[in-house]
């Protein structure tokens, strides 16, 4: 996969060098280019904004250099030999960035960010790559950073470890919290490893029971009751179907029951003054 980053950070992009994403790199399994914005600017003050039309605070990111860059961005990769380019916008106001997007990202073979700054970017920048590529406005989070870089860092890591080889054990994102599959979008439980004691506190039992069915069976409960405390929006929105009698169990004692007028019918809603953990 190639990565193209497009900013007037580029030393934000730092992180990309260690760890997973560093390693990735290393092996030659991402090729990653961080391109500086004000490359494209012919002014004395390298100047990449200008007032808003129609008024009001802050600045917004001029048409012209991110013309440029993408231009030339694209122009270097399609001869390096990449191809079917998407660009990936960080913004606010954008689709939430989910497991299931990353997961879909990942079977792309070149994305182009352009994390922002300011008001966000002219607007008639992304309708005009949107001509040429695939465009997806993404949020990492409903809340305003000052800048896209981080929500890049936030996109490629996620992606850049489901990659084929990236992580040590390909089974590892298998059973992460939000993997679409088996655990019906709950999020993980508590995991735990040698040694057994530390201070005063012990592991639970069955982990070390040697039993894999127990073992999987409290891990899947230990994911309803993080999901029912944290998150009991994705128990709400399952299908019925992802839940098997021991589940419904669980779901009964942490207070939850099938809503017979619901859709899909049995859908769980959760008793007012259900069973406190
Ligand atoms: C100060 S923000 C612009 C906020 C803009 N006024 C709005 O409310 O949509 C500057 C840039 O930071 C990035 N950014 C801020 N919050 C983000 C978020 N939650 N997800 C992704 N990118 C974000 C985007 O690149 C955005 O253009």
């Amino acid at each position: 996969m190639r990565l193209d980053v497009v900013t007037i950070f580029p030393e934000y992009l730092d992180p990309l060098n260690v760890s997973l994403v560093g390693k990735a790199r290393a092996r030659g399994q991402l090729g990653v280019h961080v391109h500086d914005l004000r490359d494209w600017t012919y002014d004395r003050h390298n100047t990449v904004d200008d007032t808003p039309y129609g008024g009001g605070p802050g600045m917004v990111m001029k048409t012209e250099p991110w013309g440029e860059a993408l231009d030339t961005v694209l122009a270097d990769g399609y001869e390096g030999g990449a191809h079917q380019p998407a660009l990936i916008v960080p913004t606010p106001s954008g689709r939430p960035f989910t497991q299931e997007l990353a997961v879909h990202l990942s079977g792309r073979p070149w994305l182009i960010f352009t994390p922002a700054r300011y008001e966000g970017i002219d607007r008639r920048v992304v309708d005009e790559y949107a001509t040429r590529m695939p465009v997806y406005e993404v949020s990492i989070g409903d809340y305003v950073l000052a800048g896209g870089e981080a929500a890049v860092l936030v996109v490629t890591e996620a992606v850049a470890r489901l990659l084929p080889g990236v992580l040590g054990n390909a089974e590892s994102h298998r059973d992460d919290s939000f993997a679409p599959g088996a655990m019906a979008n709950l999020l993980e439980g508590p995991v735990y490893t040698k040694p057994p004691a530390w201070r005063g506190r012990e592991i639970p039992d069955v982990l070390l029971s040697g039993h894999h069915g127990k073992i999987a069976r409290w891990r899947r409960d230990e994911a309803l009751r993080r999901t029912t405390e944290y998150r009991p929006d994705l128990i709400e929105r399952c299908d019925p179907k992802a839940f098997d009698k021991k589940d419904r169990e669980m779901l009964s004692i942490l207070g939850w029951e099938p809503d017979p007028e619901g859709e899909p019918c049995g859908r769980f809603w959760r008793r007012t003054g259900g069973v406190e953990q």
